[in-house]
């Protein structure tokens, strides 16, 4: 079986959701190419499975994600598609349904795609980085809130699950 990982990332730590989704479907003897939608991503034509995520920024996927679910939405709709989103909604509790509403059933409506799985899974917040100015605002609300919940914010705060994503990764692997 081959398997096709798309991913749209802004400050890289949706490639490292897409890597190991592509490594759990190695171990599943699956045959995988996980490639950045800025990188002239191959059709869906050629592969069995095909899984499309991104990061999020102000609500959005990247503009490359978004714009290869559009390009080969006709394709995507013969094959065993899914979608995930990995974000800060995705690590939390309340913005949880709310995230999986508009990141990914709407996303998927949007493209005629169905039936789809879903994978709504928390991020990567690098306060070290510049995400620009008006990243660099949003950044420091994020920043504030984790500061009252005792996170230390003068390191990357990681919040992306593996073992929710390997799970997820596997039983799409062996449904
Ligand atoms: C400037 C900025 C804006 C963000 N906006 C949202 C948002 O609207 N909703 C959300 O759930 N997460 C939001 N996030 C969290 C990101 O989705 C999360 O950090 C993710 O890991 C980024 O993925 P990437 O590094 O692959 O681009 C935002 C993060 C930043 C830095």
């Amino acid at each position: 079986m081959k398997a096709l990982v798309v991913y749209g990332t802004r400050w890289g730590g949706t490639a490292g959701v897409a890597e190991r989704i592509g490594d759990t479907l190695r171990r599943e003897d699956y045959t995988v190419d996980v490639v950045d939608a800025k990188d002239r991503p191959p059709s869906p034509d050629a592969y069995d499975l095909v899984i499309v995520g991104s990061g999020i920024s102000a609500g959005r996927w990247t503009k490359e994600a978004t714009r290869y679910l559009k390009k080969n939405s006709v394709s995507l709709r013969e094959r065993r598609t899914a979608l995930f989103v990995s974000c800060g909604a995705g690590g939390d509790e309340e913005l949880r349904e709310q995230g999986r509403q508009d990141f990914l059933v709407r996303v998927a409506e949007k493209n005629g795609l169905s039936p789809v799985i879903f994978g709504l899974f928390g991020g990567l917040y690098d306060f070290t980085k510049s995400h620009g100015l008006f990243g660099n605002i949003m950044l420091n609300v994020a920043k504030k809130e984790l500061q009252e919940k005792g996170v230390d914010t003068s390191k990357p705060y990681d919040f992306r699950d593996w073992t929710q994503i390997e799970a997820w990764t596997r039983e799409i692997a062996e449904g």
